[in-house]
């Protein structure tokens, strides 16, 4: 939800306080999505720009989404934007390919459980958890386990990921020998092949929900943060340190931060590429000269 799109248009704001109630009760009770732990200027812009495209007056949106059997999940669609693209900020990924996978599959190597656990959450159309696997296709040795899950909101947008059919624009970054060992062209699109889609497990995962989350020596969770109130980024950024494995890694989007006393369990270790560690001993210090986190 960033750019072009989500600058207000003239009358976009306007949504008035009790049909947007009204929304969010319906929202809740049909779809279990609770619009208040987002942005609110964000969404009700998202609403509103629904609204007129059902050709409603914002008003009588509410009764247009209360008789409509499908109207929820077209909100939904709506509100859940899946821009991604292979290896997206691809320095981040040169940092993960240089300095935090080879770091992980060694440690991963050295210890018992002998597993690598890499976790997207927020994965859109599977573009970042299929770029992870291509990575580790190429670094990891064939005989590590490794566990590639990808989690989103959008039941739809699994199925898509699932797929790997992709339009020429989402590869622009991938490097083109990666792109003719592993994609074949398949009318206007990329088929992404066989072996490379079955490394990552696909699952609806609502970050919001109380549903425990996975634990991972890795987390991906880049431009989903943003979405939300700044209380419920801290307390998912809380979630993730929980099940994060020390010294494991977690990165964010280019454009969010951590917030909150939760950033004191990780140090930047990457800061620019928003690549940070969890500290082994949350409660041990950091040297002088380290930053914990930005
Ligand atoms: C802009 S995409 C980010 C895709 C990818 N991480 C990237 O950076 O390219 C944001 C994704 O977050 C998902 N999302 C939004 N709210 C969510 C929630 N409460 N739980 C899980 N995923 C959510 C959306 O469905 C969407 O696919």
């Amino acid at each position: 939800m960033s750019g072009a799109k989500d600058r207000p248009e003239r009358g976009e704001g306007d949504f008035p306080e009790e049909a947007f109630a009204e929304v969010r009760a319906l929202l809740l009770e049909r779809a279990a999505f609770d619009l208040g732990h987002y942005k609110d200027g964000c969404i009700r812009r998202r609403v509103a720009r629904r609204a007129r495209a059902c050709r409603c007056a914002a008003a009588a949106y509410p009764a247009r989404l209360r008789d409509d059997p499908g109207e929820a999940e077209a909100l939904l669609a709506a509100l859940t934007i899946h821009v991604s693209q292979f290896f997206r900020n691809p320095s981040t990924f040169d940092h993960l390919r240089r300095r935090v996978l080879p770091e992980l599959i060694e440690r991963a190597r050295r210890t018992r459980r002998g597993e690598l656990r890499l976790w997207c959450a927020g994965c859109a159309g599977g573009e970042e958890p299929y770029s992870l696997a291509l990575l580790s296709r190429e670094l990891a040795p064939a005989e590590l386990p490794l566990s590639l899950l990808a989690t989103d909101l959008s039941p739809a947008i699994l199925e898509r990921a699932r797929a790997g059919l992709y339009e020429p624009a989402r590869l622009t970054q991938v490097p083109l020998e990666l792109r003719e060992r592993y994609f074949r062209v398949e009318g206007q699109g990329f088929r992404l092949n066989h072996e490379i889609r079955r490394m990552v497990r696909f699952r609806r995962q609502d970050l919001l929900a109380p549903e425990e989350y996975p634990r991972a020596d890795l987390i991906l969770c880049r431009n989903v943060l943003i979405y939300f109130s700044r209380a419920e980024q801290e307390r998912i950024i809380d979630r993730f340190a929980r099940v994060l494995s020390p010294g494991g890694f977690l990165v964010i989007g280019r454009a969010e931060n951590l917030f909150g006393p939760v950033r004191n369990q990780f140090r930047g270790e990457f800061p620019r590429e928003r690549i940070y560690r969890r500290l082994e001993d949350h409660s041990a210090s950091v040297p002088q000269g380290v930053e914990r986190c930005v």
